[in-house]
């Protein structure tokens, strides 16, 4: 696409999780993580123009998320709010915002994150404010908690409730089947699920599963064999295990369906995405997983991609 002067283009991807720990509730209901989160190459638009005085607008592909309260607004306005409180002179700029969506909700791709954080990303280019990506990690953190990765990309271990990123060397050469089984489901109520079970385990066991004293997960690199160790060289080839997949199970039976389904079909170490719903598989060849999906005889409203696994833009 040819640049216009004034305007920007960014590719918002979407992220698998190739592992994912919850080590415990935290005082304020958020979950401390470890994980690792790999950009893949389905990817949403967003388009920027600058709108000097406008304020911000947006448009979206899907009417439905034209909406004051989308992620996209909100990070032009928490952008805008951060060159106030500096007194920058870039305060008073608008933009228009048009989003095309490819990315489903509620899949635990982190779509909307993603979309977020290339507004962020996208501004900081427009109007040449130079911040740092920890910069906007941090402005990006009080929007949702998958937005701090989407400012890095590629490949990155997050911990805390999602603020800690680590980038760490993207696979090269690997390959993702995707498979969205047509549901969307509410991280929060994920989260609840999950909670849920390990209250009902804390008391079968005479364990007090209280805020901010969970019962510890086992440590990521004592969880599999292969797994590899913190500050690992490069992002785990496996997608080794979800926490969060059984509770996601019982509020969404269909991603179980999915799971088994994909696993029968040879996609031996198939896995949710996030909260779900989105399961996929990896491997090192597009073509064994388009066999697999050959295989997979998916219904109707389920949606299948078949993407590699991404570096970071500009890396
Ligand atoms: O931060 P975000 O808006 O994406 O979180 C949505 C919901 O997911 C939160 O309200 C919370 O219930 C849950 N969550 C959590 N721990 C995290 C991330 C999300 O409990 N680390």
């Amino acid at each position: 696409m040819t640049p216009v002067p004034g305007s920007l283009t960014l590719a918002a991807p979407a992220k698998v999780n190739l592992y994912l720990r919850v080590l415990g509730r935290r005082p304020d209901g958020y979950h401390d993580l470890d994980s690792v989160f790999h950009t893949v190459g389905l990817a949403d638009e967003v388009r920027l123009e600058d709108a000097p005085g406008e304020g911000f607008t947006l448009t979206c592909s899907e009417k439905a998320l034209e909406d004051p309260e989308n992620l996209c607004l909100q990070a032009a306005r928490a952008l805008r709010e951060h060159l106030e409180a500096l007194g920058h002179p870039a305060a008073g700029r608008g933009a228009r915002i048009h989003l095309t969506k490819r990315i489903p909700a509620g899949a635990g791709l982190g779509g909307g994150s993603s979309d977020a954080a290339a507004v962020l990303n996208g501004l900081n280019r427009l109007w040449e404010l130079d911040f740092r990506p920890a910069t906007l990690a941090g402005i990006g953190a009080t929007l949702g908690s998958d937005v701090p990765f989407f400012l890095y990309g590629g490949a990155a271990r997050v911990g805390g409730r999602g603020e800690r990123v680590t980038p760490v060397p993207p696979r090269s050469g690997t390959w993702c089947l995707l498979v969205h089984p047509g549901v969307a489901v509410s991280t929060a109520a994920v989260y609840a699920a999950h909670d849920k079970a390990r209250e009902v385990v804390g008391e079968a066991m005479g364990l007090t599963a209280r805020a901010g004293a969970p019962i510890m997960s086992p440590a990521p690199e004592a969880a599999g064999p292969g797994a590899e160790a913190p500050g690992a060289e490069s992002a785990p080839v496996a997608a080794f295990f979800n926490d969060l997949e059984a509770a996601a199970c019982r509020v969404a039976p269909e991603i179980g369906k999915a799971l088994a389904a994909l696993r029968e079909a040879g996609g031996g170490e198939a896995r949710m995405t996030g909260s779900g719903a989105a399961v996929f598989c990896l491997a090192d060849s597009r073509a064994v997983l388009e066999e697999t999906g050959r295989r997979l005889h998916p219904p109707p409203h389920w949606n299948l991609w078949i993407v590699p696994l991404t570096a970071a833009e500009g890396s």
